[in-house]
């Protein structure tokens, strides 16, 4: 890995997130604050869904280094997903494994548990995402979901449920466009 490299693509997304964030990355602060939440909780695998060009996941990749951790990531679009692979590529992390396609057909090719979820895709279909991960979430795992301030209508009925699962404590977090941090017991 090298730091320098890694600093470089993220400097230059970072630009484009400040000129308009036509690819809808998460803000730096928002990158900052899942990374702090990472260095605590110190998952080995990590899911995300929605890659776009792979800033989040180049700063997710960047804090797993730590202690040996995967992440997982899932774009379903063409150019977003090829455009992630240049960057991934440029920033010579290892750890981050790219997957291309419908993220509910994909979970099915993908085996084994999750120690942290991000969910960053479409909106409607994170009710489908978190039934199908929640019990592959390991004991103590956490799902962060992006959006929940901003689209809080749309999200509403998601964040009611997540919140009624006694299997989860959640707290919403107001950084960026809102996060709703969810702890399984
Ligand atoms: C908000 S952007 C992700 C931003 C990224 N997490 C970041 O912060 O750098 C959402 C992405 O999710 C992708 N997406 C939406 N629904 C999807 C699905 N069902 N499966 C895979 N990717 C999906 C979109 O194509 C889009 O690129």
């Amino acid at each position: 890995m090298n730091k320098n490299a890694i600093a470089e693509v993220k400097e230059t997304i970072e630009k484009n997130i400040a000129e308009g964030n036509p690819y809808w990355n998460i803000s730096p602060e928002t990158a900052q604050y899942i990374i702090s939440l990472l260095n605590t909780a110190e998952p080995k695998r990590v899911l995300e869904i929605g890659t776009s060009i792979g800033y989040s996941a180049i700063c997710i990749g960047e804090a797993l280094v730590a202690w040996d951790g995967t992440l997982i990531t899932i774009e379903s679009h063409d150019e977003r997903f090829a455009l992630a692979q240049k960057n991934i590529e440029d920033s010579t992390l290892e750890n981050i494994i790219q997957v291309k396609g419908h993220a509910p057909e994909i979970f099915l090719n993908i085996e084994g548990t999750f120690d942290l979820c991000f969910f960053d895709a479409t909106k409607y279909e994170h009710l489908s995402y978190f039934n199908a991960l929640k019990e592959r979430l390991n004991p103590g795992g956490i799902i962060i979901t992006d959006n929940m301030i901003s689209h809080n209508k749309e999200l509403a009925e998601y964040k009611k449920t997540v919140e009624d699962d006694p299997q989860f404590e959640s707290k919403l977090v107001d950084v960026g466009t809102g996060l709703l941090v969810s702890r399984k017991l």
